[in-house]
Formats: C-alpha cells, sequence, structure tokens
C-alpha cells in the first residue's frame, strides 16, 4: 500500500501530542496523531492527573462529611463509603475527556493511527496495527510519547498487589495497610485517597524530607499536616525489595525490620517512553536517563524530528508539554515561538493543595541571588476562616535590587488556582510591588498573595510613588 502523505507525524496522543496536533491544524498543516491505546490523552487523562483528581476529589468529601461537617452546623448521619461508585465516576471522567479531545482531533481534521508507531528515518514513521503496518510519509515528526513509572531494583511488580499509580486509580477495596515507597507527588496524592478512606499508610522516602525540588520550608510543613492527617514517613529509607509471599506483600529496607502489608505503591518517578521507536537505528542518541536530548527549537539531532513533553529534559508535568507542543508548531509554522520555564508551575492536590512556581529560596540561595521574602499565613486571611481551612501561607520571594518576583510557593486552600495568578505575575515580569498594589476582591484567598507581597516589601510601598510606607493590608489576626 502507498505511504500516507502528512506535513506533520506526532507520535503520541497524550496532552503534548494532541494540543500540538491541534495547533498545527489550526495553523494550516495536514496532520497525523500516531497512539497506541484506543482513547487518546495519554497518561495524564486516562490513568494519571485526571483520575487521581477525581479520586482526591471524592474522598475528600467523604473526609468532610465523615470528619468536619459537624463545624458548620452540618450533621450526616451513616456515612457509608460506596467505592464502587467513587471509582464509576472516575472512569466516566476519563471517558468524557477522553471523547472530548477525539471531537476536537475530528473538528480540526487531525488524522489518528491506532497501533506502535516506529521511526524509520527522516520523514518516514511505520504503524504497526491490528490491521497490519501502515507507512507514514511527513516533512516533520513529532514524538510525545510521554513517561512510564520508572521501577525499582527488588520490587518485583505483579500488577496486583504490588503495583504502580496505575493499579492504585482502581483498587477494588480499601487496603488495610498501604506501603507507598517515594514521597514525590505521586505518592502523596494517592497516599492521601487512601488513607481518607481508612487506610493506614506508610510512606517510605529514600531522602530525609519529602517533595525533594519543592521549597523545602514548604515542604517540612507539609510533612506536619499530613503527619496529623494520619501518614506515616519513614524519611532515609533505602527499599531493597518487595515482593509478595501468602497473599501478602513483604518491603524490606536497609537497616530496619521488614514490613508485611497489603498493598504497594511504587511511586520514585517516571521514565521516559522511548522504546520501540527505532531511535537507535536512525540514530538518534539518549541522554544517560533516557531522554531525548533537543535544542530550544524542540529538535533532534536528526533533521525533521522534534520531541516534546515528558520525554525530553524537565518537570514531567501535563502543562509544560502542552506549552512545548504550542512553542514547538508554532516555530516550525511561523519561525515564533518559546516556553519561560520559570512560569510553569507545579502542583500537589493534596489537603491543603501544594503549589510553586519559579526559585525556591534553596535554589537562589545555591546561586547566591539576594532577594527578599514575604509570607502571609492563611489563618489570617479572612475567607480561609469562612471556609474554615486555615492551615498554610503564601511565601513570596523578591530579588532584593530589582523587586521582581522570582518564586511564589503556596501550601493552602486551593493554592493550586492561586498560583497562576503568581505564574502570570512572573510571565509578565511583575514586581512584588506590582502585586501588592493590584486591587484584590475582598474576602478571597487572593488576598493572601498581595499580603505576601506587601510583607516582601517590609509592608511598604515604593516611597517616591505613594509618600510614607503603608503598614500591610489587613493586619495578621493571631
Ligand atoms: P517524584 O519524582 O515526584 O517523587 C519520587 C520520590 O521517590 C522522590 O521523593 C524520591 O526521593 C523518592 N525515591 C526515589 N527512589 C527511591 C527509593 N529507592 N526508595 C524510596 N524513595 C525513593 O515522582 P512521582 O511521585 O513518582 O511522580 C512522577 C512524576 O509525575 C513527577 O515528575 C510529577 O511531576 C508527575 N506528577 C505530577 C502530578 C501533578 O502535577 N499533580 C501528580 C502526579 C505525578
Amino acid at each position: 500500500m502507498a505511504a500516507q502523505q502528512h506535513d506533520l507525524v506526532i507520535i503520541g496522543a497524550g496532552p503534548g501530542g494532541y494540543t500540538a496536533a491541534i495547533r498545527a491544524a489550526q495553523l494550516g498543516l495536514n496532520v497525523a496523531c500516531v497512539e497506541k491505546e484506543p482513547a487518546p490523552g495519554g497518561t495524564c487523562l486516562r490513568i494519571g492527573c485526571i483520575p487521581s483528581k477525581a479520586l482526591l476529589e471524592s474522598s475528600e468529601r467523604y473526609r468532610e462529611v465523615k470528619h468536619d461537617f459537624a463545624t458548620h452546623g452540618v450533621r450526616a448521619g451513616n456515612v457509608e463509603l460506596d467505592l464502587a461508585t467513587m471509582l464509576k465516576r472516575k472512569e466516566q471522567i476519563v471517558t468524557t475527556l477522553t471523547r472530548g479531545v477525539d471531537s476536537l482531533f475530528k473538528k480540526n481534521k487531525v488524522t489518528r493511527y491506532l497501533g506502535l508507531a516506529r521511526i524509520e528515518g527522516t520523514g518516514r514513521v511505520v504503524v504497526d496495527g491490528e490491521k497490519g503496518s501502515t507507512e507514514l510519509k511527513a516533512k516533520y515528526i513529532l514524538i510525545a510519547t510521554g513517561s512510564k513509572p520508572a521501577t525499582l531494583p527488588g520490587v518485583e511488580l505483579d500488577g496486583k498487589l504490588i503495583g504502580t499509580s496505575t493499579e492504585a486509580l482502581s483498587y477494588p477495596e480499601v487496603p488495610k495497610h498501604l506501603v507507598i515507597i517515594g514521597a514525590g507527588y505521586i505518592g502523596l496524592e494517592l497516599g492521601s485517597v487512601w488513607s481518607r478512606l481508612g487506610a493506614k499508610v506508610t510512606v517510605l522516602e529514600f531522602l530525609a524530607r519529602i517533595l525533594p525540588g519543592m521549597d523545602s520550608e514548604i515542604a517540612a510543613e507539609a510533612k506536619k499536616l499530613f503527619e496529623k492527617q494520619g501518614l506515616e514517613f519513614r524519611l532515609e529509607s533505602k527499599v531493597t525489595s518487595a515482593k509478595v509471599e501468602k497473599g501478602q506483600c513483604k518491603v524490606e529496607c536497609e537497616g530496619s525490620e521488614p514490613i508485611t502489608c497489603d498493598r504497594v505503591l511504587l511511586a520514585v518517578g517516571r521514565s521516559p517512553n522511548t522504546d520501540k521507536l527505532g531511535l537507535d537505528a536512525i540514530p538518534i542518541e539518549l541522554h544517560k536517563k533516557g531522554f531525548v536530548p533537543v535544542n530550544e527549537r524542540f529538535a533532534t539531532t536528526v533533521d525533521g524530528i522534534y520531541a516534546i513533553g515528558d520525554v525530553i529534559p524537565g518537570p514531567m508535568l501535563a502543562h509544560k508539554a502542552e506549552e512545548e507542543a504550542v512553542a514547538c508548531v508554532e516555530r516550525l509554522v511561523t519561525g515564533h515561538g518559546h516556553v519561560n520555564y520559570d512560569a510553569v508551575a507545579g502542583v500537589v492536590y493534596t489537603q491543603p493543595e501544594i503549589a510553586s512556581v519559579g526559585k525556591t529560596e534553596d535554589e537562589l540561595r545555591t546561586v547566591g541571588t539576594e532577594y527578599r521574602k514575604g509570607t502571609f499565613p492563611f489563618r489570617a486571611n479572612a475567607r480561609s476562616r469562612t471556609l474554615g481551612q486555615l492551615d498554610g501561607s503564601v511565601k513570596i520571594l523578591a530579588d532584593a535590587k530589582t523587586d521582581r518576583i522570582l518564586g511564589v510557593h503556596i501550601i493552602g486552600p486551593h493554592a493550586g488556582d492561586l498560583i497562576n495568578e503568581a505564574a502570570t505575575a512572573i510571565s509578565f515580569g511583575a514586581s512584588s510591588e506590582d502585586l501588592a498594589r493590584t486591587c484584590h476582591v475582598h474576602p478571597t484567598l487572593g488576598e493572601a498573595m498581595r499580603e505576601a507581597a506587601l510583607r516582601s516589601r517590609h509592608g511598604a510601598l515604593a516611597p517616591e510613588r505613594r509618600g510614607p510606607p503603608l503598614p500591610a493590608h489587613r493586619p495578621a489576626q493571631p
């Protein structure tokens, strides 16, 4: 059969791949997208961000009704968990969203191919599908194949009792004791879900802290709050093995007694998906950790082949992949397009949420940048009081000389939504004074951001613009 001709062939229909496909089609390219799974959406939509957020929401509702509503003067009798319905709701959300991607593909006339793609050389891709192979030809090829859970030597994944995040999104019953290896994004989010639903959760972390990469002060505060919620942390724990023995899981750590539990979740990071792509034959040489090297245009070392998302170095986040997708295809078509990585935020959807954008204090200290810091606790914010969610704070880091905002770190209610204001500020090169002078609606959680900005200026706006220094807008309450 003759090869199918396209302008751009994208491999992978996750947030990177489908965003690139739609944007490229809008810009007038004839686009094909190859995906090995029947549903588009990639890890994020099918087995990652979306189903985990659905379960985080449902499990938090359960916890609230059970433990918190009485303080609001609402009494709920006989609260029961219906796990099957909770899991079904999650599946329905996933189905609706993946169908949404399908219809966007149709609307934008993106051709979909179902099967495993292999790059045969510049401009040539072969798709091995159920009904045989199809050859595609294109001027450009974009690799957007994402990542998969990293494995750990000695941990024997059986896909049932010892598994990864994929299995932990669908446990058919609440584990009595769940051991999680890794206190990163996935360990804390899914640990929170199952702990709220009644499991005893033990988190084993190799490092002396949780959430590496996040601001260490915020991470320390988070650990205390999670411990109050019942999560048990064993830091500096090096897991040497995990296996199933007589229907139970046995987890061994260096220097401590083995732990017996009924389920294990391995969450020690993710590795780029480059298997079976045929990269070694082209050849594209991979980085040590398996990432595809690219330049600022997302071009690989081979003409016409590009890569974006989890498969290239950088944070493994859906929205980072989407930014790269738009920048990459816009650059192909218009010659312009770039990503401001300083404005790519990260969010952990625990309770409270943790969100971060720009530089951490640890990073600023390491490179010797002089900065000013303003923090504001949510317990002094009126909206937090009405929500009954007082834990946490906003921290703003601004350049000591220029006042430009360098980083914002939030732990607290709706931190994941609040952080977008900080990302906007950073992407516009705003100063902490700009934030402090912006009228924020009262009563909102966003006022905590303004107050933190004021405090980073020691409560003072610029004297040359506004006369004598002003006190903080709303004084902190005890
Ligand atoms: P992670 O990199 O966030 O955390 C992995 C943790 O495992 C680290 O704390 C690490 O020190 C620890 N670890 C590594 N080896 C270990 C060992 N042998 N024993 C004990 N602990 C060990 O990775 P995670 O949580 O698996 O998430 C993977 C990726 O998925 C992340 O890069 C994250 O960006 C993304 N993700 C993002 C989410 C979000 O945006 N809300 C949610 C879930 C995942």
